[in-house]
């Protein structure tokens, strides 16, 4: 009987923990999901909405997703290489108007510093 139940904890714990290491999402998913989701898509491929693709951002030329409209701002950054880092995206998200001061993103930015954090990590692990 105490073997019996010995196993069956064991079995819990051995269910519990891969689910729990594997399938939990990042925090930064879900930052992403709620304050970007709603114009960009991040996974490779993916549709332009209201802003571009956002896959492999971080290291990627900035105004590169053939077919999306950016603005003259972007487009200037664009024919200079600019690049984005992990940097220069941290102070764009926190005040779009402070990198791109004439880019059309429509986004207040993100103050959360947590938020701020979890959502690079994430954005580090897409591309
Ligand atoms: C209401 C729509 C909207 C929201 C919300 C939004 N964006 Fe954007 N985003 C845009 C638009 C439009 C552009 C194009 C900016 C331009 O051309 O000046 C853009 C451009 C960008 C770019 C530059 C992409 C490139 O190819 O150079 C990055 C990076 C970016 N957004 C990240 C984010 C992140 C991260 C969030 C969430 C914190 C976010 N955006 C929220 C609309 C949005």
């Amino acid at each position: 009987m105490r073997r019996l139940a010995l196993t069956a904890a064991l079995l819990l714990v051995g269910s519990a923990l891969p689910a729990f290491a594997q399938d939990a999402p990042l925090p930064g998913q879900r930052v992403f999901r709620t304050q970007c989701g709603a114009c960009h898509t991040i996974e490779q491929g993916g549709r332009n909405g209201v802003g571009p693709n956002l896959h492999g951002i971080v290291g990627r030329p900035m105004g590169s997703i053939e077919g999306f409209r950016y603005s003259a701002n972007v487009r200037a950054e664009a024919e200079k290489h600019t690049v984005w880092t992990e940097e220069t995206l941290r102070i764009y998200i926190a005040n779009p108007k402070s990198i791109l001061p004439t880019g059309i993103m429509p986004y207040a930015g993100l103050r959360n510093p947590q938020q701020l954090d979890d959502l690079v990590a994430y954005l580090k692990t897409q591309g």
